[in-house]
């Protein structure tokens, strides 16, 4: 994201081949131009359907668009501890170990513990839920993650009345993971929300997708999903959980501070120097679609930056 600048891109980073090559994404694509190739004309359910999490909308957060394929969901990431490639969190994630796990709660709270993860999750009604996720370089997909929503938590652990921030650590596992044993960035990888982020019943810490455990790739066993965000706010493999006063760093700012605010926000009114925010390809499309404020959910989250200037706030 950061290490690479808009020269160095090979062409398989701005459109994957597999997007030029895959048959029915183009009739899908050219049936979306109006040239009139309906897919289901063309192939049969079974053909197209392949491991698709069922559409539709369900409960109350559920986007209803299409999923994406568990496959593309898998296979094209970002997970620098594994590598700056897309593929490489797929390709260089086996030897990971996601079990077991501790979560250490601690900070402003009344009730710091460590956990092992069965015991951090086991209170948690799982749900499965649909959003769209939009990464800041310019590409989006449609994910049905599984978890529970960060309020339930702070529910129970009571951060007290000085934290005004969560922040979130990542582990911290060179031996395990090849890509910190480089200096892509400040290892290990930080986040941090304000606490009525935290609160906002869109925040998920998520344990799996298409009902099953998180893959490595994506985050295993624990990460976080603020679907109206940019893609990197959501860290993965979370072991520290901590309560403060103060906004915290986080590892894209330290980085890169003029391209990547605190907050955060999908804005397609404010640009990224080296990226348009205006439009997005959705992993599995032909044609680019619009980038919608806060990604599609500002009936759930603008009223929480009411007032701020969000070109200083980003
Ligand atoms: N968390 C950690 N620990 N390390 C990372 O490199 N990448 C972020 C975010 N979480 C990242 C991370 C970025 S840039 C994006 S876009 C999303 O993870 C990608 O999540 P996905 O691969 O599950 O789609």
């Amino acid at each position: 994201m950061l290490i690479k600048r808009t020269g160095d891109l090979k062409t398989s980073e701005i459109t994957p081949e597999h997007l030029y090559l895959n048959r029915r994404d183009f009739i899908r694509g050219a049936s979306a131009a109006g040239i009139g190739l309906a897919s289901s004309l063309v192939f049969p359910d079974s053909a197209r359907s392949d491991d698709r999490w069922p559409r539709g909308k369900k409960g109350p957060y559920d986007s209803d668009e299409e999923v994406n394929t568990f496959k593309d969901i898998t296979t094209y990431n970002n997970f620098y501890e594994f590598g700056v490639d897309k593929s490489d969190p797929a390709a260089n994630s086996a030897g990971f170990q996601p079990k077991p796990w501790t979560v250490r709660i601690d900070g402003d709270v009344k009730k710091p513990a460590t956990y092992n993860l069965e015991d951090f999750i086991k209170p948690y009604k799982l749900e499965d839920r649909i959003y769209r996720m939009r990464c800041v370089e310019g590409w989006s997909m449609v994910i049905p993650w599984r978890g529970f929503p960060l309020s339930d938590l702070l529910k129970k652990v009571e951060p007290t009345s000085r934290a005004k921030f969560v922040t979130f650590e990542t582990v911290y596992r060179p031996a395990q993971m090849p890509g910190q044993k480089q200096r892509f960035l400040e290892w290990p990888y930080i986040e941090g929300l304000r606490m009525d982020e935290a609160l906002n019943p869109l925040t998920l810490l998520a344990v799996g997708l298409y009902g099953k455990d998180l893959p490595t790739q994506n985050g295993a066993p624990l990460r976080l999903v603020t679907p109206w965000k940019y893609g990197f706010k959501g860290i993965k493999s979370i072991v520290k959980i901590n309560f403060t006063d103060k906004e915290p760093r986080t590892t894209w700012n330290i980085s890169a501070p003029g391209e990547y605010g605190f907050y955060s926000n999908v804005n397609p009114e404010v640009d990224h120097p080296r990226w348009s925010q205006k439009s997005e390809r959705r992993i599995g499309e032909f044609f680019k679609r619009k980038t919608l404020m806060f990604n599609g959910y500002a009936d759930q989250v603008a009223s929480m930056y009411a007032g701020m200037d969000l070109r200083k706030n980003f």
